[in-house]
């Protein structure tokens, strides 16, 4: 293994640099070693004790797995020793404050896709880190454009990580035997245009009319407004669809629609939506709610949700170019009612 190219070695010459960075690099060393630690679990599945049987549900209300709980108390723990003001999990009610002098505020869904492991299929963790401000909560309120690093970690046939850091966007393989994140991809860029697209399709008589319109066009092919066929996919696990569209295009939509629960979408801002959207904008794609860009969005709540339409840009741009004009339909999600500005300003 060439030296240079770790992880360590990569994020090593942050520590040269510039304080925040180094700081930023403490926080994702810490994380790559918790994420070899839980890939080993999920690896073992049900031959180890940590299984992804139902254990309760979370502050939100989400089922929560003996796993989901086990990654918690990894990935939180992981963030004791690192430079972190605050720690918000998908897993908790509200920010755990860490270091008060502490330079940083990390947002994590320690398990995203959970209920998947069942089925074998991908899964991940993805984190958003951010400078402290005034104060630990005011921090994690602050637009998605205040985040200093995203990523996410997928655990599938392959551990990856997939960072955003420094305005770039780099692929890191996890190499077993030395238990070490390897750099495979640098400086990486999203396919801008490919004509396939991923969305929960048995929702469609809840959508708002652009969504249902753009669908429409993509199902009708050659024959439809786009004048091109589509492909489709629906895995269900965010990370396994983020990283698809990395490698090859495409767009992803999980939009706001009517079921109660889901009129500001389904995915939450802090640590599904503004990550994901860092790392699509740093490699050349687009993160929109379909009426705002998603970096510009500040949550109101801990777990706010949000509508995500994520991929290639000039996909993200067609979608938004079909919400112009079109009413609302909730007060919510649907609206651009929290976009730059949260109740907390
Ligand atoms: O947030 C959890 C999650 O599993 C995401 O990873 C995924 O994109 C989404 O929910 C799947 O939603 P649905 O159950 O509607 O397919």
């Amino acid at each position: 293994m060439d030296e240079r190219s770790t992880l360590h070695a990569c994020l090593g010459r942050y520590s040269a640099e510039h304080a925040l960075l180094a700081a930023n690099a403490a926080v994702i060393l810490a994380l790559a070693k918790a994420a070899i630690v839980l890939s080993d679990v999920i690896a073992a599945g049900p031959l180890m004790e940590v299984s992804a049987r139902d254990s309760g549900v979370n502050a939100d209300g989400d089922k929560q797995t003996k796993i989901d709980v086990f990654a918690d108390a990894l990935f939180c723990a992981a963030m004791r020793n690192v430079p972190v003001a605050a720690v918000l999990s998908e897993e908790s009610d509200l920010p755990v404050e860490l270091d008060s002098g502490a330079p940083l505020c990390v947002a994590i869904d320690p398990l995203d896709g959970s209920a998947n492991l069942d089925n074998n299929i991908s899964v991940g963790t993805i984190f958003s880190i951010r400078p402290r401000g005034r104060d630990v909560l005011s921090t994690f309120f602050e637009p998605g454009t205040g985040q200093c690093a995203a990523g996410f970690f997928i655990y599938g046939p392959q551990t990856l990580l997939v960072l955003a850091i420094d305005k770039s966007v780099a692929i890191y393989a996890l190499d077993r035997q030395e238990k070490e994140f390897v750099l495979i991809r640098q400086a990486f860029s999203i396919p801008p245009d490919t004509t396939e697209y991923a969305i929960n399709a048995s929702n469609r008589r809840h959508w708002n009319g652009a969504v249902r319109a753009y669908v429409d066009d993509c199902v009708a092919g050659v024959t439809g407004e786009r004048g091109r066929d589509f492909n489709m996919r629906w895995i269900g696990s965010l990370v396994a669809e983020a990283y698809r569209i990395l490698m090859r295009g495409g767009i992803f939509l999980y939009p706001a629609d009517m079921r109660p629960g889901y009129r500001e979408g389904r995915l939450r801002l802090l640590y599904e939506a503004h990550p994901i959207a860092l790392i699509m904008e740093w490699a050349g794609g687009a993160a929109s709610s379909g009426r705002a860009r998603i970096l510009e969005l500040s949550a109101r709540t801990p777990h706010q949700r949000v509508p995500l339409i994520m991929g290639s840009s000039r996909l993200v741009r067609d979608v938004d170019a079909m919400h112009e004009g079109v009413e609302p339909l909730f007060e919510a999600g649907d609206a651009p009612l929290f976009a730059r500005r949260g109740l907390f300003r």
